[in-house]
C-alpha cells in the first residue's frame, strides 16, 4: 500500500502537469480557432424575434437598437410604456422589421407567460430572450428598515429572468434560439450597499450556466454577459431604497455622471449583441472608452474610479 502511495504521490503530478502543458495550449489553441470561425458564421438577426425585458433605458434600450440595425424584430418589455413607445419608435427608424412595446412587470410571473405568449401569438416564433432587467439596491444591509426590500430586488434581479426564461424555453427549443443573460462582474466582484443584488447576479449567473448544461444543443445556446461597469438608470439614482420601495431621480444624471452614460451603454450593447450572434457563452465587458466621443483617459477622467463612482450616487440617494 505504502509502495502505491508512494508511486501516485510521484506518477500522479508528473502526468497531471504534462497533461496540462499539452491540453493548455491545446485548447487555447482551438478556443482561438473557435473565435475565429463564429465571426465568419455570425447569425442572421434579419427578421428573427428578439425580445428584451428591460428595454425602455440603459443597456435594454441600447441592445435594442443595436439588435433594430441587424433587422430584427423587436419585442420591448417595461413597466413604462411611455419612455417604451420612444424607443419603438427609435427602433424603427435604426431598422428594425417590427417592434412591439409590452408594458409588464418582470417580477410578476403572470406578466411574463403572458408578455412571452403575446410574442409567438404575434410572430410565431422567438429567436432570442434577452433578459436584461434588473434593479439596484442602494443601502446597507444593516440599514434595511423592512425585510420586503430584499424580496423586492430579488423578484426583479431573479426571479425577473427565470420566469420569462421557464415561459420562452419550448419556443426556444423549437427555433434553436438563444437566451441572452445580462448579469454583472457583481456576480464575483461584490460591492457595497448592493448585498441582495449582488447574490441576486450570482445566482442569476449559476442559474443560466446550469441550464446550458441541462439543456445542451436542444437549444441554439446561452449568453451570460457580465459588465463591469456601465452608465444606466440604475447608476444614474434608481435603486431599491432601505424601505423597499424603488425610487428614481433622473435630474441625477447630468450631475452624476454628464453625457457619458450613453456611450457607456452603447458600447456594452454592441458587444452584447456581437456575442450573442457569435455564439460565445460568455462576454465580459470592461470599462473603456468610446472610441468616437471618449476615449479612455478621458472616461475615466469624466466617471472617475468604478467604485467611487457607485459609492458617490448610492451615497446621495442614501442620505437624500
Ligand atoms: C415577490 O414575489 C412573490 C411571488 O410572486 C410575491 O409573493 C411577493 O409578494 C413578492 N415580494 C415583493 C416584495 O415584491
Amino acid at each position: 500500500m505504502d509502495l502505491l502511495q508512494s508511486f501516485l504521490n510521484l506518477f500522479v503530478p508528473v502526468v497531471g502537469f504534462s497533461t496540462l502543458l499539452i491540453l493548455w495550449p491545446a485548447l487555447t489553441f482551438r478556443n482561438i480557432v473557435m473565435r475565429m470561425l463564429s465571426t465568419v458564421f455570425e447569425e442572421s438577426m434579419r427578421g428573427k424575434i428578439v425580445l428584451i425585458t428591460g428595454a425602455s433605458s440603459g443597456i435594454g434600450e441600447q441592445t435594442a437598437y443595436q439588435y433594430a440595425k441587424k433587422g430584427a424584430v423587436l419585442v420591448l418589455i417595461s413597466r413604462r410604456e411611455d419612455k417604451l413607445r420612444t424607443v419603438a419608435d427609435k427602433c424603427i427608424k435604426q431598422g428594425a422589421m417590427d417592434v412591439r412595446a409590452i408594458r409588464a412587470d418582470v417580477s410578476k410571473e403572470e406578466d411574463c407567460r403572458r408578455f412571452v405568449e403575446d410574442t409567438v401569438h404575434q410572430y410565431g416564433r422567438l429567436d432570442h430572450l434577452v433578459n436584461n432587467a434588473g434593479v439596484l439596491q442602494g443601502f446597507l444591509f444593516e440599514e434595511a428598515q423592512d425585510t420586503r426590500a430584499f424580496a423586492t430586488i430579488w423578484n426583479i434581479s431573479f426571479w425577473g429572468l427565470v420566469y420569462p426564461t421557464f415561459y420562452a424555453i419550448d419556443h426556444l427549443k423549437r427555433s434553436k434560439g438563444r437566451i441572452v443573460v445580462i448579469a454583472s462582474v457583481a456576480s464575483w466582484l461584490p460591492q457595497p450597499r448592493m448585498s441582495v443584488y449582488n447574490a441576486a447576479k450570482a445566482a442569476a449567473f449559476n442559474f443560466f450556466d446550469t441550464l446550458r448544461i441541462e439543456l445542451g444543443p436542444r437549444i441554439g445556446g446561452i449568453t451570460v454577459v457580465t459588465p463591469a461597469f456601465v452608465e444606466s438608470e440604475m447608476l444614474m439614482g434608481k435603486h431599491v431604497n432601505k424601505k423597499g420601495e424603488v425610487e428614481w431621480r433622473e435630474e441625477q444624471r447630468d450631475l452624476q455622471v454628464g453625457p457619458a452614460p450613453v456611450a457607456y451603454a452603447e458600447e456594452c450593447a454592441k458587444a452584447i449583441v456581437r456575442g450573442a450572434v457569435r455564439g460565445y457563452r460568455r462576454e465580459g465587458i470592461v470599462v473603456s472608452g468610446n472610441d468616437k466621443e471618449y476615449s479612455a483617459e478621458a472616461s475615466k477622467e469624466e466617471v472617475g474610479d468604478t467604485k467611487q463612482v457607485i459609492d458617490h450616487v448610492l451615497n446621495e440617494r442614501v442620505h437624500l
